[in-house]
């Protein structure tokens, strides 16, 4: 049985005000998150504001992105040491946004990939496809594509301690989801990726789902074998949203 993960992506949003007012209400309701894995990703500059209002609790914080190096002229960068001095074990890499706005490949993914495993850190390594490659029929073949170059850079050993989310370009920030058939489909395709490299990691690791969760849409997301939970960016900034997400996928755990 997966821990399932929700994972806020608050993107560049916030404010000390409005985070402050978001983590409470998002504490309030800790006892609702029982059995799952809780995180929010500020943006970076707020990793220590956010971090001492949820020291003690069940929710842990996140960074958007890191830099693959260690330290040194890299200008405007921020290392994993500096976000695990923070108490950060999870980071987003490979947003969509990241590679659309910011031009990262594949292999800068897969490196920075490396650079988190190495600093004994998780990965939540995000994976997707646009509109037009699905209508095109590309899904598999440009999914499978993004994870294989990260596959094939970090060590098997840190493999199922991984995190994949599949974020379908078209469904993030549009209020288009994908149907539960259809990411459950890429989930399994993404699984059985793994397990080509290590079988039992591959039945370990989480796979979290992310484009357009809200707390209507959650449960029935949660309930397919393959997901393992998501990553919620516009509605993890509304607290009673990201509040029924959470307790979606805690249901589901229950019930699944
Ligand atoms: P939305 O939930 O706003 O669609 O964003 C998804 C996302 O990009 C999370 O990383």
């Amino acid at each position: 049985m997966r821990t399932s993960i929700v994972a806020g992506n608050w993107k560049m949003n916030g404010n000390l005000k409005a985070n402050a007012e978001l983590i409470a209400k998002i504490l309030k309701e800790a006892s609702r998150y029982d059995g799952i894995e809780v995180l929010v990703c500020p943006p970076a500059v707020y990793t220590a504001q956010v971090s001492d209002l949820l020291e003690g609790s069940v929710v842990a914080v996140g960074a958007q992105n890191a830099s693959a190096f260690g330290k040194g002229a890299y200008t405007g960068e921020v290392s994993l040491s500096m976000l695990a001095e923070f108490g950060v074990r999870h980071v987003i890499l490979g947003h969509s946004e990241r590679r659309a706005l910011f031009a990262e490949s594949d292999e800068q993914v897969a490196q920075k990939s490396q650079a988190v495993c190495d600093a004994g850190m998780v990965p939540i390594v995000c994976v997707g496809e646009t509109l037009e490659e699905r209508e095109a029929g590309k899904t598999l073949e440009v999914v499978s594509r993004q994870l294989k170059t990260v596959l094939e850079s970090i060590p098997v050993e840190a493999l199922a301690e991984v995190v994949v989310a599949y974020e379908p370009v078209w469904a993030i920030g549009t209020g288009k989801t994908a149907t539960p058939e259809q990411a459950q489909e890429v989930h399994a395709a993404l699984r059985a990726l793994v397990a080509e490299v290590d079988a039992d990691a591959a039945s370990r690791m989480r796979i979290l789902y992310g484009g357009s969760v809200n707390a209507e849409n959650a449960s029935q997301l949660f309930a397919k074998p393959d997901i393992d939970g998501g990553l919620v960016g516009g509605a993890s900034l509304k607290a009673n949203e990201f509040i029924a997400i959470c307790g979606a996928a805690a249901g589901a755990k229950v019930t699944g």
